[in-house]
């Protein structure tokens, strides 16, 4: 670390016994101050590297959060004394002299990591709250992760490049931040949601192997893992299929947690969606926990029980919940309804391996039987059961999952997974046109492109997410770079040639002049960061965030520009005007 300025010859936290003797001089603030007499004074100081103990003999003419400079000579404590929390607990620093370099008001709540505060209150005093050690090792185990994943790009022989900030409407589906020009006045550039056109358009320029990290806009609602801004790993490589670019992530994802955490994570799980669907009912499956789904449909084939007809029978063991007293039980089926099923059948594993269900006895014995055995259910166990289609069935018994075996987001192993083969479409809008799952320039997978016209939303595509303990950490494909196959997609979509022209025409064109084949991907880091902190929430692992609202409490910022300031850029004023 590098300690020595012109006004310290140390940082605080560094002290250990082996000092004892020398004489240094620190600065930071005053995190406690404790006078015994006139005579006698103990300053705990802080700063970014943690707090060591200083003895001035007198009183202290300084406060908390007060920033001094201290001089005196490094001591071991006298025996008994010694802090084993601290990690200078050994040590203090005697016969100091204490100078203010400033003043401060009593804190707005206190530097320390176990008082709970009011958000809204730590974010309008976040240089305050980013004081506390918390705060402090979220935002420095960020840098490293950064500086790592930066590292593990350059190493594999990616140029990093920057891509403007005003930019133009791109079609990736998130309401866009727009920005009036001044010099045209009632024209927009738009923030750009990610580099994806610009790091295509890299790929025709000849860079070959690309990466950014990428501040991204995106006008969302606001949620744990969402915020306005965000960073992204953006990469893009050609002449490159799936595996390449998996494994290029693969070595930064592994080097960030390295940096972060010390050791590399266990092996990176592969999925396809489809069994990702199937096995945990979400494209975004938690592996740190089993609870699989279990497909009853071939034991339910011929029931006569109406509520479990259906293409699809679905369900989860959830062990030990046969003791689940009948509220509970009515809990989870309100659940279920919200989630969109149309009922959630529950089975209690009796101590005899049968059933006890309001619909049991409508089952028959040999049915009960097949469903223990089919289910690997134990007594005492509660088998939960959605009939519907294969996709619904599935998504409601996937967040059943989540609802009753996931461990807090911060606790166990990391396990990463990537999902591949996404559909290309993700289902019909209201008018009965496809909607693409990722964006419109992902490469259907080879052996569906004969589907395109015919059976569009059965069409795999070439793309790919990484997941982490459930959370979404990245998405990225294949994409298209032949003109005929874009041409087929936009059809899908029933974007029209004149529409694709006016609205991506720059990239279409480029394509005309000889692209490459290439393909990429987008890591949010500060989701992965948050995981890595252990973190629940992305605000804690980003310096200035905004608050649910979309505002910032410390600068007041989104605020009405007054009539002059709107008059340049060419806008009237509008509700909110001063
Ligand atoms: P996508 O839209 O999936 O893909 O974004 C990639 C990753 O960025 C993160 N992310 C966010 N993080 C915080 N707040 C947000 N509002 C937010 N939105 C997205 C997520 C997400 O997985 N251009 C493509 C990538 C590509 O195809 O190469 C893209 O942006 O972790």
């Amino acid at each position: 670390m590098n300690e020595a300025t012109a006004m310290r010859s140390r940082l605080c936290g560094t002290l250990r016994a082996e000092d004892a003797g020398t004489e240094v001089t620190l600065c930071g603030w005053v995190a406690h101050r404790r006078e015994h007499g006139e005579h006698l004074a103990f300053v705990d100081l802080r700063d970014h590297s943690g707090l060591v103990q200083c003895v001035v003999d007198g009183s202290v003419d300084a406060r908390g959060e007060w920033v001094v400079q201290v001089r005196g000579t490094v001591r071991r404590r006298p025996t008994g004394t010694e802090n084993a929390e601290l990690g200078t607990g050994e040590v203090e620093v005697a016969d100091c002299v204490v100078e203010v370099l400033a003043r401060a008001e009593p804190p707005p709540f206190p530097v320390d990591d176990r008082a709970e505060t009011d958000e809204g209150v730590r974010l309008r005093h976040r240089y305050v709250d980013i004081r506390r050690p918390r705060m402090q090792a979220n935002l420095r185990l960020r840098a490293r992760v950064v500086e790592a994943m930066r590292a593990a790009m350059a190493g594999q022989g990616f140029c990093e490049v920057e891509t403007p900030l005003l930019w133009t409407p791109t079609p990736e589906g998130a309401r866009e931040f727009a920005v009036p020009s001044r010099l045209q006045p009632g024209s927009f550039y738009v923030l750009p949601q990610s580099p994806q056109i610009a790091k295509q358009l890299l790929m025709v320029a000849g860079m070959d192997r690309y990466f950014q990290v990428a501040r991204c806009m995106r006008d969302e609602d606001l949620r744990a893992d969402r915020q306005f801004e965000f960073t992204q790993l953006d990469v893009e490589m050609s002449f490159v299929g799936p595996e390449d670019v998996l494994q290029a992530v693969t070595e930064a994802v592994v080097a960030g947690t390295e940096a972060a955490v010390g050791e590399p994570p266990g092996e990176v799980a592969r999925l396809t969606w489809q069994q990702s669907i199937e096995r945990y009912g979400t494209d975004k499956p938690d592996l740190r926990f089993a609870m699989e789904l279990v497909d009853l449909t071939p034991v339910l084939a011929g029931t006569e029980v109406r509520a479990l007809q259906a293409p699809s029978v679905r369900a989860v063991v959830h062990a030990g919940g046969g003791s689940l007293g009948r509220g509970r039980l009515d809990a989870l089926v309100e659940r279920a309804k919200a989630l969109g099923a149309a009922g959630l059948a529950w089975f209690k594993v009796t101590d005899g391996g049968g059933l006890d269900s309001p619909l049991g006895r409508l089952l028959g014995e040999e049915t009960q039987r097949a469903l223990v055995e089919t289910s690997k259910a134990s007594p005492g166990d509660l088998l939960l059961a959605v009939a519907g289609d294969w996709r619904h069935a599935c998504g409601v018994l996937g967040q059943l999952r989540l609802d009753l075996g996931r461990p807090p987001l911060g606790e166990g192993d990391r396990r990463f997974c990537w999902v591949t083969e996404f559909p290309l479409f993700e289902g019909l809008d209201d008018e009965g046109r496809p909607v693409a799952a990722h964006h419109p320039f992902t490469m259907p997978h080879p052996e569906d492109l004969d589907l395109l016209e015919t059976d569009p939303l059965a069409v795999r595509s070439q793309a790919y997410d990484l997941v982490l303990n459930g959370w979404e950490l990245g998405s990225g494909s294949i994409r298209i770079h032949r003109e005929d196959v874009q041409r087929r997609v936009f059809d899908a979509l029933r974007i029209s040639p004149e529409e694709a022209d006016a609205r991506f025409g720059f990239l279409l064109g480029a394509f005309r002049y000889g692209a490459p084949p290439h393909g990429g991907f987008a890591v949010g880091i500060d989701r992965f960061v948050a995981l890595l902190a252990g973190e629940e929430n992305i605000r804690e692992v980003i310096a200035f965030p905004k608050t649910q609202s979309g505002s910032d409490p410390m600068t007041g910022a989104p605020k009405p520009l007054g009539e002059a300031e709107l008059r340049v850029l060419g806008l009237r004023a509008g509700p909110g005007a001063r």
